[in-house]
């Protein structure tokens, strides 16, 4: 809108389309009657303006960090939270945000440092129950019920915390909107008042945002580029591992991850990263091939597992769970280029420990788990390795080496990987393959399923 300034803008309360004119229906979603107009305010963080500073003169937020002490939160976070800045934990609910954060509200405090945690979710009592349970009951973490935007406000303004957690911003309103808790208004305004609040007093802020599977609620994508680090909590429902994503960082990469384990009593950390997701050794079957995802500075071994069955649809159906579908897609036709009929078979691709794997190298695996069920090739357990092209070739991956002794250290003895090219170590006792194509691939595929026969 240029450097224009008006007093009256119209914001839809629906969508948060926004407009200087009043419209009945809002031009970009279509609700009727849900533009309200609302006085425009000058930038919320006018009061941070400073004249320029030369940069070695501005004083560094790196040693400024609240450390939690729980080390798979604190590296997500690149080190710790930073004051000043506001992190968004989004995930589905049950999921364990508010376990993770009463737990951490509980080791700050510990700290001798003082801690609000204010939910829009659950009573105090509850809150107290959960601290139990979670051996987090510290006497500077103070708990309260709140919704009001204005009285978290003025409850952070009197208690002067140096942690503020809100859980979560789907439940705080302002009470001058007519917009209900949740909708795009709400989140967007409760969020910036926040967010000023917290700029000026230099203390970090914890939001915690729902998303449903549909992604329909609004808040935590709305927020997303408003907040300095966005974190994501994942894993399966009724599975005890959790994994803590970041994908946004302003003061750190994003490439980290934490695992947790949700046990009776809470959150625990899990140091041993590389053997939580292991797949079971040991027993030949088909369909199934283990990967080595490289996730910050860990290898993560992760089995995957494929169905290929006759379809009786007229377009077969291709299911993925925490595998990209486009990706699968791209996947198959290379397959089908490489000989393998999959234009009458049903595929079903699943990552075991409800992991989601992004990681390219990720590839060959998928694919050999396919081929292996499709043609019914029982197998080891192999780790397959490697990204690829859509000319099916098998290319080089990042940190081959690294994947390959963490696997061997723990055991497995069967590897397929691209052409190795470089400073290669050497790993005794193991059968190694190293091709360049899909093809190569498919027949050690078929060449060790033989051997079962064999034997
Ligand atoms: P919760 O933190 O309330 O999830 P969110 O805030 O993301 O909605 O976690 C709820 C689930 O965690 C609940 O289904 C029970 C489980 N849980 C445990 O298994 N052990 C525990 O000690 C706690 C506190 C929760
Ligand atoms: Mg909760």
């Amino acid at each position: 809108m240029g450097s224009q300034r008006h007093n009256e803008i119209f914001i839809c309360k629906n969508c948060g389309f926004q407009s200087l004119k009043w419209f009945c229906r809002c031009p970009d979603c279509g609700e009727w009657n849900a533009l309200i107009e609302k006085k425009e305010e000058g930038s919320r963080y006018s009061s941070l303006a400073q004249p320029p500073l030369p940069i070695r003169q501005v004083p560094s937020g790196e040693a400024d960090r609240l450390k939690t002490s729980i080390d798979e939160f604190d590296r997500v976070l690149g080190g710790g939270l930073v004051k000043g800045s506001c992190v968004l934990i989004s995930g589905e609910p049950g999921i364990g945000k508010s376990t993770l954060l009463l737990q951490v509200a509980h080791r700050i405090a510990e700290q001798g440092l003082r801690v609000l945690y204010l939910s829009g979710e659950e009573a105090p009592s509850q809150l107290r129950m959960r601290a139990e349970r979670t051996g987090s009951l510290t006497g500077d973490l103070l708990v309260s019920f709140q919704g009001d935007v204005e009285e978290i406000i003025s409850s952070a303004e009197t208690t002067s915390p140096q942690l503020l957690i809100v859980d979560s911003i789907q439940t705080v309103y302002l009470r001058e909107l007519q917009a209900a808790p949740g909708s795009v208004l709400q989140v967007r305004e409760c969020a910036s008042r926040l967010f000023s609040f917290i700029k000026e007093k230099g203390i970090p802020l914890i939001l915690v945002g729902h998303v449903t599977k549909e992604g329909s609620i609004a808040g935590p994508k709305l927020l997303e580029h408003l907040v300095d680090v966005v974190l994501y909590f994942e894993g399966e429902r009724y599975r005890p591992t959790r994994i803590l994503r970041c994908q946004k960082n302003r003061f750190g990469d994003t490439s980290e991850i934490g695992l947790f384990e949700m046990c009776g009593a809470g959150l625990s950390e899990i140091k041993e990263a590389d053997q939580v997701l292991l797949p079971a050794r040991g027993s030949w079957s088909s369909g199934k091939v283990i990967t080595a995802a490289l996730e910050g500075a860990r290898v993560l071994l992760i089995e995957v597992q494929a169905l290929a069955s006759q379809s009786y649809l007229s377009i077969p159906r291709r299911v993925t769970n925490g595998f990209d579908y486009n990706r699968l897609l791209m996947i198959l036709a290379v397959l089908e280029k490489s000989g393998q009929r999959l234009g009458e078979k049903d595929v079903y691709v699943n990552v075991m420990g409800g992991f989601s794997l992004d990681d390219p190298a990720a590839d060959l695996s998928v694919a050999l788990a396919i081929t292996s069920s499709l043609r019914d090739f029982s197998i080891p357990p192999l780790v397959a390795l490697g990204e690829l092209g859509l000319s099916g070739e098998i290319r080089p991956i990042p940190a081959l080496d690294k994947r390959m002794q963490t696997a061997a250290r723990l055991g497995f003895d069967q590897f397929l990987v691209p052409v190795r090219e470089g400073h290669i170590s050497q790993l005794n006792g193991i059968s190694l393959w190293e091709k360049s194509s899909l093809k190569e691939a498919i027949a050690v595929l078929k060449e060790i399923s033989k051997e079962r026969q064999i034997e």
